[in-house]
């Protein structure tokens, strides 16, 4: 709330995130999981006595030192940006929490690119024992990244009883290993390895789909299945894993995941559910490609099918991320601090003393009702894009808007919308401004030059209710 509001028009700025952080998941469990997968098949090569696997792998080994230290880094550190713009205020308190934990990401980072480049150079050069065991010491480093980063993000669903009691209080880095082995910590760490050793099978498929399997008959039969099997453990293991991990989650979560599952077509829960099923519908769809193509008939297995397993894959992932998002809904830092950067604890002196008086515009020309909405509502809300007011909002009068603003505002134990949204935090005459820019922006009502009070006096013939506590009958949820 300290900071200026990135406005991505028509995408909004939690989809410039998304799309980044999908292709880093994808990419950086592949970094994990290709760490595990290149030694063990290098030590199954050496073992059968295959130069061709040999070669094979090493060829599997520059493509994914490509891809990994490339784009892993670049999109990893994309997140930053993009977190750091879009959510200012939880990004700072991410970073004031766990500076060490970072330090130690960044330390085993060193590690894991330096070993990775090695590894890649000393193909032939060095005995085969000492080039698999730099193979492991990648794999060690590259699965603590995940280790150490796990902590982070899982933190942020959960933070943890003992870390919300001193949150707000200066004290929080204090707790710092409870909030880092917080509830979700254990299931999550599983559900993301197995994440990511079945990755390093779908990326290993796309490889041996372009190995030639007229010319090399065996090699493309032995890897593809070999390959393949890597994604047997995520199969038989993620139900559980995911069983035990929705069993971690707070109860609040828990109860908008099950809405979302007795509301299936009606409530907006239903993009949780709708995610949910994306997922297992394309991971189902990945196991019959899989068995059928890679397992069943290796040798015809083409590029085109592991670039569908991966693009599957990429699905699974994009509507999995999609859902945890959505699971932590309206906060960014589960319990404490909403998505828009407002602190809970904060939302009753907000009300007091006025959101404009510590919004970064208080002193610009911008309308209170602008600086509101772009302060409040725009990391979930665009305009005229993504979950956009005037489709929202299309057919509501002025009144009808101020219904649910103050719906928002007031946020009764029984609002709807308090599982999903922030409440609106400001004066009442702030409110009625953010009513005001609203309703003009919807319904295209004209209005004078940028001056909140002439505004005021404007509407409130219109609507003399609005900004006043609400009455029984406002208090009912719009539709
Ligand atoms: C944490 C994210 C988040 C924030 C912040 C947020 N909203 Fe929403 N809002 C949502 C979600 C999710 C929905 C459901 C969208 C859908 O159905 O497509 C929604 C729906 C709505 C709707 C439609 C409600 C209905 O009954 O159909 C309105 C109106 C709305 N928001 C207004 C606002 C306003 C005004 C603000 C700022 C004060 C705001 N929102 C802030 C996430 C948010």
């Amino acid at each position: 709330m300290n900071y200026p509001v990135w406005d991505v028009p028509i995408l909004g700025s939690a989809w410039v995130i998304g799309i980044i952080a999908i292709f880093h998941v994808m990419i950086s469990h592949f970094a994990v999981g290709g760490g595990f997968y290149l030694p063990m098949a290098e030590r199954k090569a050496l073992r059968d006595g295959s130069g061709e696997w040999l070669t094979a792998i090493r060829a599997h080994s520059k493509f994914f030192l490509v891809l990994t230290t490339s784009f892993g880094a670049v999109s990893g550190v994309g997140i930053w940006f993009a977190i750091g713009l879009a959510s200012p205020e939880s990004t700072s308190t991410l970073i004031h929490n766990f500076v060490f934990g970072w330090a130690m990401e960044w330390c085993f980072f060193l590690v894991e690119i330096s070993t990775a480049l090695v590894y890649y150079y000393t193909w032939g050069r060095v005995s085969d024992r000492l080039h698999l065991r730099l193979g492991w010491i990648y794999a060690g480093t590259s699965w603590c990244t995940l280790v150490i980063i796990n902590g982070i993000l899982t933190f942020m669903l959960t933070p943890g009883s003992a870390w919300l009691a001193v949150a707000g209080t200066g004290q929080e880095a204090s707790r710092f290993w409870s909030a880092f082995f917080n509830p979700t910590y254990w299931p999550s760490l599983v559900l993301r390895t197995l994440v990511c050793l079945a990755l390093a099978g779908v990326w290993a498929l796309i490889t041996a789909s372009r190995i030639n399997g007229f010319e090399h008959p065996r090699l493309k039969t032995e890897w593809i299945s070999w390959s393949a099997r890597w994604l047997v453990p995520a199969f038989l293991l993620m139900p559980l894993a995911l069983v035990w991990y929705l069993a971690s989650v707070p109860e609040s979560s828990r109860h908008l995941m099950q809405a979302g599952i007795s509301t299936i077509g009606s409530g907006v829960f239903t993009q949780i559910t709708r995610a949910a099923l994306v997922t297992v519908m394309t991971s189902a769809t990945i196991l019959a490609v899989v068995y059928f193509l890679a397992i069943r008939n290796p040798r015809d297995f083409g590029f085109g099918h592991g670039v569908a397993v991966l693009v599957l894959a990429l699905c699974a992932t994009g509507a999995t991320e999609h859902a945890r998002e959505m699971i932590r809904k309206p906060y960014t830092i589960g319990q404490h601090m909403y998505s828009n950067g407002v602190r809970r604890s904060d939302v009753a002196r907000l009300n007091e003393v006025g959101y404009a008086a510590s919004s970064p515009w208080r002193d610009s020309q911008m309308e209170t009702g602008e600086m509101m909405f772009r302060g409040q509502c725009m990391n979930c809300h665009t305009v005229d894009g993504y979950r956009s007011m005037r489709k929202l909002l299309e057919g509501h009068d002025r009144e009808a808007i101020a219904r649910i603003v103050n719906l928002l505002h007031q946020a009764p134990a029984d609002s709807p919308y308090r599982n999903f949204m922030p409440p609106v935090v400001g004066t009442p005459a702030e409110v009625n401004a953010l009513v005001g820019y609203l309703d003009r922006t919807v319904n295209g009502t004209k209005a004078g030059p940028s001056a909140p009070e002439s505004l005021t006096k404007k509407y409130s013939r219109a609507s003399p209710a609005l900004g006043l506590p609400m009455t029984a009958a406002a208090n009912q949820p719009d539709r």
